[in-house]
Order: structure tokens, then C-alpha cells, then sequence
């Protein structure tokens, strides 16, 4: 689907077109997602907002229109043909099978449904067919984390069939959602002007005090290696996400996979360093070029000219950026790269809605 840029022409005609509902469309993916259906080709009759109970009634914009929130209930579904849920995984896990029964195809961009083998879990640059099988009338979408290089991934993959990857992530404040973003802000707050900060054991700390926010540890002027709920072993869920994903996307259930999450005092956009290992040699030039060539890729490497992917230039953009491209030292099979991805554009809002577009193409087909 073509992005246009400026917001739509709101006497366009559309009858006809499905109607589509944003659960949870106050959050911090719901608003990157109104933004996004303001600017993307519109392919959508009524467009309902729904939220809790506690936004029932709120306005907010979409497709330069005013449009109310309503309180979520099964009603709310009645009449639509997709509904995108960006709401909390216990939330999608009740209201996700009510929205499917009334007939709607879900879009879930919570991790309730990620792994359930009924489930798809699709990227549409990489596995845009498996959206057709959905046996329970819902798509997942896959976690941030995953998703900021899981494109550049496939791209590879394609070409020499990737065998194992080892990542480490510097995740984004907003993937911890609008709590992380606020409390992201609030302790930059206090820590800004003090130029004493930073040098002694547990200062930050004492600045900061209880005001953590979802991370276990102060975020400003500090790196926090751990994401997500602990799992066995010492994993974290957010680690083993990008494992079983990573499989579950590209079709690889023994690729192998080792992840160490880790939180940096960025709001948006995540980055990773990754090592991939592949079934053949690769060649760096080529492998750069089968990068360009690869769509929602964009290749920015030239260390020479500083230019690399950074959060501060990625955020609010669409592509997936790799730069730091080389061949690894010691093994001529494998890459080392580094990608940056808006993690509530490309890592949720945005491969939500070309997921959307692709079921939207069902039903204007049909008629
Ligand atoms: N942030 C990311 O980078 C990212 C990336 C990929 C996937 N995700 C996933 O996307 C989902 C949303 O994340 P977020 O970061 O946008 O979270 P968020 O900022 O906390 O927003 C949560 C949204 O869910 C709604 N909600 C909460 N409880 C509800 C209920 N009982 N009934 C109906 N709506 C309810 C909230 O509505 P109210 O405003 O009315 O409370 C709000 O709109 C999560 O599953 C998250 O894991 C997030």
C-alpha cells in the first residue's frame, strides 16, 4: 500500500469499504496507528475508536475527523469486518475470540495469540500468504522487538538461508508503552542541569527514586539489560520472543536464536546488533544490495560520513535502516549489522495496518 503524505481528502466516497475498529486507540500504539490511517491510502469505511471505559467518551482525531471513543462491549463489534487490538495481552486474550465470533477478522498486536500454532504471525514483507489461514478468524502481529529487524531478516534469509542469529537489542522507553514513555520523561526531568550526576555508586538512583515507571531499575543516564517478565534459566519473555517468532516468521523451527534484551534511555525506536549466521558464504557487497533491493529495507552505511541508522534519526519513519554492515572476521558465513526500527511504527502500528490492508483487499475483492 502507497503512504501519501498529506491527510485525506475527507469528502472521498466510501461506500462500500470495510469498516474497521482500533481497540485500544488511546494507547501509545493507538495513537502512531490514527496517524497512520490519516496518512495511508484510506481503504476503510467507518473507522470506530474503542478504548476502556475510562476513555468512553474522549474525541480523537482520524482521517482529519473528530471521532468518539466507546467503551469496549461486545456491541461495540457489531458490524465491522477488522478489528486492530492494541490493548494489554490479557485484554486481547478475552475480547479478541468475542470480536472473531462476530465475524471479524482481529489483528492482534498483543502477544496473546503469537504462538498459538492456529494463529498466524505475519509480517507482510516477509510471509504476507500466511494471513490467509487463520482458522480462528485472528492474525497476530509480532512483538517490537522482532519486528525492527525481523524485514531485513527475511531479505537475507531469502538469499543464503539463515541458520542461527545472535542479537543484542537497546529497546525503546515506548515499548514499555505510554507508562514507559511518561516515566521516561518525568526522570529526564530530574536529572536534567545536575551536572554532578553519573558519578558516583547510586546517585541516579537517589534522584530518580520510586519513580521507575515499568523498569526495574533507573532508565535516564542509564542502560537496563532486561525486558519483559523473567522465564526460566534467567531469560527474559521479551528474549524469547524474538527467538520463537523469529522462527515462527521465517518458517525455521531450529533456527537458532540468542537474545539479550536491553532497555536505553531512548523514547522511541529500537535498535539491535546482530550476528547472522547462514547456510552459505556471503558476499558483503552483495549482501548490501540484496539489502537495497528489499522492500521497507533502507540501506544508510557509510561510517566514513558518520552515517549509520541512530533512534534520533529513524524515529517517526517506516523502513526498516541497517547500516554497520561487514563480514564477520572469523566466520565467512556470517554478517554483523546494526538496524534501527520505530517500534510503534514498523514494530507494531504500522505492520498492523498493512496486515489490515491485506484482509481489507479480501473483502473489496468479494464485493
Ligand atoms: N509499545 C510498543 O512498542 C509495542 C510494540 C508492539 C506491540 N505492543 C503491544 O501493543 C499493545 C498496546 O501497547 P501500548 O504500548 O499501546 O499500551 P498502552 O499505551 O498502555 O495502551 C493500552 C491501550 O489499551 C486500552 N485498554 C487497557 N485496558 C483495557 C480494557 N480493559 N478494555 C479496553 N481497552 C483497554 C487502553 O485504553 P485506556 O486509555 O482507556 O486505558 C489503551 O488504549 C500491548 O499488547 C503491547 O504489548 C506494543
Amino acid at each position: 500500500m502507497t503512504p501519501v503524505s498529506a491527510t485525506l481528502d475527507r469528502t472521498e466516497d466510501r461506500t462500500g469499504l470495510p469498516t474497521l475498529a482500533v481497540v485500544g486507540a488511546t494507547g501509545a500504539v493507538g495513537t502512531v496507528m490514527l496517524t497512520l490511517l490519516s496518512t495511508r491510502e484510506n481503504v476503510w469505511g467507518e473507522i470506530r475508536l474503542i478504548a476502556s471505559e475510562r476513555s468512553a467518551g474522549k474525541r480523537l482525531k482520524v482521517r482529519g475527523e473528530e471521532v468518539e471513543v466507546v467503551a469496549i462491549s461486545a456491541e461495540a463489534f457489531d458490524g465491522v469486518d477488522v478489528a486492530m487490538f492494541d490493548v494489554p495481552d490479557e485484554v486481547s486474550l478475552h475480547w479478541a475470540p468475542i470480536a472473531a465470533s462476530k465475524g471479524a477478522v482481529v489483528v492482534d498486536n498483543s502477544g496473546a495469540f503469537r504462538m498459538d500454532p492456529e494463529v498466524p504471525l505475519v509480517v507482510p514483507e516477509v510471509n504476507a500468504e500466511a494471513a490467509r489461514n487463520r482458522p480462528k478468524g485472528i492474525i497476530s502481529n509480532p512483538n517490537c522487538t522482532t519486528l525492527s529487524m525481523i524485514v531485513a531478516m527475511g531479505a537475507l534469509h531469502h538469499r543464503y538461508e539463515l541458520e542461527q542469529l545472535i542479537v543484542a537489542s537497546y529497546q525503546a522507553a515506548s515499548g514499555a508503552g505510554q507508562e514507559g514513555i511518561d516515566a521516561l520523561y518525568d526522570q529526564l526531568m530530574k536529572v536534567a542541569g545536575n551536572r554532578e550526576l553519573g558519578t558516583t555508586p547510586g546517585d541516579v538512583r537517589r534522584v530518580i527514586g520510586n519513580a521507575l515507571g515499568p523498569f526495574p531499575a533507573p532508565l535516564a543516564m542509564n542502560v537496563v539489560p532486561w525486558a519483559g517478565s523473567l522465564k526460566e534459566d534467567g531469560w527474559s519473555s521479551e528474549e524469547l520472543k524474538v527467538r520463537n517468532e523469529s522462527r515462527k516468521i521465517l518458517n525455521l523451527p531450529n533456527l537458532k536464536v540468542s537474545a539479550t534484551c536491553v532497555r536505553v534511555p531512548v523514547i522511541t525506536t529500537h535498535s539491535l546488533s546482530v550476528h547472522a549466521r547462514f547456510g552459505r558464504e556471503v558476499g558483503v557487497e552483495e549482501a548490501r544490495e540484496v539489502l537495497r533491493d528489499a522492500p521497507g529495507v533502507l540501506v544508510f552505511d557509510n561510517p566514513a560520513e558518520a552515517e549509520f541508522p541512530t533512534p534520533a534519526d529513524v524515529v517517526g519513519t517506516d523502513p526498516t535502516w541497517v547500516g554497520r554492515i561487514r563480514k564477520s572476521l572469523d566466520d565467512p558465513q556470517a554478517l554483523e549489522l546494526f538496524v534501527c526500527g520505530d517500534n510503534l511504527r514498523k514494530g507494531a502500528a504500522l505492520n498492523t495496518a498493512q496486515i489490515a490492508e491485506v484482509v481489507a483487499k479480501e473483502f473489496t475483492a468479494a464485493k
